[in-house]
């Protein structure tokens, strides 16, 4: 670990022609990491959120949902390169559903979907409802790409989409930038949607929908199809006066899950806790939902004019905490060498917005797809694309467990040549090995596949049950 990291990363960084306000922060972090900080929050030193407002409890007036949602501007995080399912662009371009009504039988990808469910509010509400996407080096051209046969969706005086900044991955040994002749573009990483306040400020974006009009952002990933317009928070958002407010979901047994809000003692401000800054020993207390009640959606809403005061004044450089993400320089290569990424996340401003709220959403409005068994539920018969582009969820999920066989996109994709198994009469699906499915395929109950020690199939129309494949 040396000085001279930061140096070679600073000098990479300035010669790439990357914003100054990308390079302190990255810097700052850089700092952070090599002193080894950990940046633990202790369970004695917060308190769990207390009881929520809930969105199902909301009371508002149809003019007030349409004066605020005619003010709103929905922000989509498009620059993560889903790497957990070996990719290394954006997750948005993945085909989801296929289509119905005027678009019949056509394959929709997220981005497809998410316009989709903002062409259908404009078309409800009046509300020019602008749409502007955070890409990253990595998604930008292909995204664009994607939206050119929308004509329709850009607004007046609005972006389509903003930059965010890049950084040099390190290697994890010397934490010196790392060198990969084969493929230089992966010597490079976005540092994670904490970056969303940088590269907001470098792109006077938020200027610009101000100008505009707009007042108030609804932020979210692109890979959460749950987070469509919603005027009846657009309304609770806008009474509150409040400068960021964060949606959150109840905890059910199964959700395992670090990113949090708490409440610091000293000072009585709601932070967010992630998972890599829970101390070992605090672990399970942080998982306990009847300790812990709610996680965190990453579906955020901002007062522009807060907002843009905030990066005025710092910069666009909101000291946020770090989060160490290791990973391997190819991310479709696991025998590559180990980087870090300095990343920060987008929800740990909140500790930053004096005033900030918290909301409790319905589980409906939080359908990431961070692997690819979520990705095979989405896809499923356990979801229905409403007429306009919101899924509706036609029975419970069920749990899928998918073995390492299925990890990268590709290996998951040759696995359902012929799309997805019903899955609507599973309560959860256990699949060990490597099995390819046919199609017509049925799951039901809680239905497991054993590793057959080879490549296994299972025939068109089988049933897979607790028993094994029924043909
Ligand atoms: P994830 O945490 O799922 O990360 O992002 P990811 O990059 O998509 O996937 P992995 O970790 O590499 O597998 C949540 C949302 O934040 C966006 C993603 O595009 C996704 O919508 N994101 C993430 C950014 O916009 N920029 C980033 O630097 C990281």
């Amino acid at each position: 670990m040396s000085e001279r990291g930061l140096e070679l990363a600073r000098e990479k960084m300035t010669a790439a022609g990357v914003a100054t306000a990308a390079i302190e922060t990255f810097s700052r972090f850089y700092g952070i990491l090599e002193s080894g900080a950990t940046g633990l929050i202790r369970e004695e030193d917060v308190d769990p959120l207390p009881e929520l407002p809930r969105h199902a409890d909301l009371d508002v007036s149809a003019a007030e949902a349409a004066d605020a949602l005619s003010r709103t501007a929905i922000i989509k995080l498009n620059g993560g390169l889903g790497t957990s399912m070996g990719m290394d662009r954006a997750k948005s371009l993945l085909p989801v559903r296929t289509g119905t009504g005027e678009r019949d039988g056509e394959q929709l990808a997220f981005l497809d979907v998410i316009v989709g469910q903002i062409r259908a509010a404009r078309a409800a509400t009046g509300a020019r409802l602008p749409l502007v996407l955070m890409n990253s080096f990595r998604t930008q051209d292909d995204t664009r790409e994607a939206l050119a046969p929308y004509g329709d969706l850009a607004v007046d005086g609005v972006p389509l989409d903003f930059l965010q900044n890049r950084e040099p991955k390190l290697r994890a040994d010397t934490l010196e930038p790392v060198e990969w002749p084969d493929d230089p573009d992966l010597e490079w990483c976005p540092p994670g949607h904490g970056d969303l306040y940088p590269a907001l400020h470098a792109s006077g974006v938020v200027k610009a929908l101000l100008a505009a009009g707009f007042r108030y952002a609804s932020v979210s990933n692109a890979d959460n199809l749950g987070a469509g317009p919603d005027a009846t928070i657009a309304a609770w958002f806008a009474s509150t006066g409040a400068p960021y407010a964060a949606e959150m979901c109840l905890k059910t047994p199964a959700d395992v899950k670090g990113g949090q809000l708490v409440v610091r003692k000293s000072d009585g401000r709601i932070i967010q806790r992630e998972t890599a800054q829970t101390h070992p020993d605090d672990m399970e207390v942080s998982l306990d939902p009847a300790r812990h009640r709610y996680f965190h959606t990453n579906n955020l809403w901002f007062d522009l004019e807060a907002l843009d005061a905030e990066l005025d004044r710092t910069g666009g450089v909101l000291e946020l905490p770090l989060i160490r993400n290791e990973k391997t320089v190819d991310p479709t290569d696991s025998f590559s060498p180990k980087v870090v990424q300095i990343e920060s996340a987008m929800g740990a401003a909140v500790a930053v917005f004096e005033g900030a709220q918290v909301i409790e959403v319905e589980r409906e409005r939080f359908l990431p797809v961070k692997t690819t068994n979520d990705l095979l539920v989405l896809r499923s018969d356990v979801y229905e694309l409403t007429d306009d582009y919101r899924l509706r969820a036609t029975v419970p999920a069920p749990l899928v467990r998918l073995s390492g066989a299925y990890k990268a996109i590709s290996a998951f994709d040759a696995r359902f040549p012929a799309g997805p198994p019903s899955l609507a009469g599973a309560t959860s699906l256990t699949v060990d090995g490597d099995w390819t499915f046919g199609s017509g395929v049925a799951v039901e109950g809680e239905a497991a596949l054993p590793d057959q020690g080879e490549p296994a199939t299972v025939p068109d129309g089988a049933t897979v049950t607790g028993e094994g494949v029924r043909v």
